[in-house]
């Protein structure tokens, strides 16, 4: 980590670094690991107002002093009371320094606050550099038989992990290398 971590804020998202965040993503392949779409290069900042206008959805920018260097969500899922982590991506001068790890753990900070229920996070199979990042924090990856439930309704057959709270059992390991 190259500055203190307490530089880093968790702030609430504003419309101004819609187009700045757009322009982090840097392949389809990339597009499609953030936010499981295909149509790269995705430019049209008003994607933000329509993935937002969802009342269960938190969306947040991740600041070093003033500058932006990462943005996430908190799907909070009411009916089945649980949460997911989603649309998480670090500017990619940021990239691989625990960028990725701490925004990870101040979504989750804010998720375990809402008290809804189980913490989750998908992730492509392929994508090394995502597992890598969740790898040391508390996640666990699902069941086969609850990824198999969660990833019926998917295009791609998801890793699925789980946040694990602390003092609940012994940590497993994580997903391999
Ligand atoms: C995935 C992402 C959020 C991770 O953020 P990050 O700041 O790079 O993550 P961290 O630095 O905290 O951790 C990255 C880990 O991957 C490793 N890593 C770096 N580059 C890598 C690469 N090309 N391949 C595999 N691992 C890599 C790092 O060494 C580190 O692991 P280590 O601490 O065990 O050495 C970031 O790469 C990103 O924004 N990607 C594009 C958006 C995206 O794919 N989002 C969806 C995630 S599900």
């Amino acid at each position: 980590m190259r500055s203190d971590e307490s530089s880093f804020r968790l702030i609430p998202f504003r419309q101004e670094a819609a187009a700045k965040i757009l322009a982090w993503v840097g392949s389809r392949e990339e597009l499609g690991h953030w936010c499981g779409r295909t149509d790269y290069p995705l430019l049209d900042p008003s994607v933000f107002h329509s993935w937002h206008n969802d009342p269960e959805v938190a969306a947040f920018l991740l600041e070093d002093g003033r500058a932006l260097v990462g943005y996430g969500e908190v799907w909070s899922d009411h009916s089945e009371q649980e949460i997911e982590l989603a649309r998480i991506i670090v500017a990619p001068e940021m990239r691989g320094l625990g960028i990725g790890r701490l925004l990870t753990q101040r979504l989750v900070q804010f998720a375990e606050a809402c008290e809804l229920g189980p913490i989750w996070l998908r992730v492509a199979p392929s994508h090394q550099r995502a597992l890598r990042c969740y790898r040391k924090l508390r996640f666990v990856r699902a069941s086969e038989e609850r990824e198999a439930r969660f990833n019926a309704p998917q295009a791609v057959a998801y890793v699925w992990l789980r946040w694990r709270a602390a003092g609940v059992g012994v940590q497993p390991p994580m997903e391999p290398s």
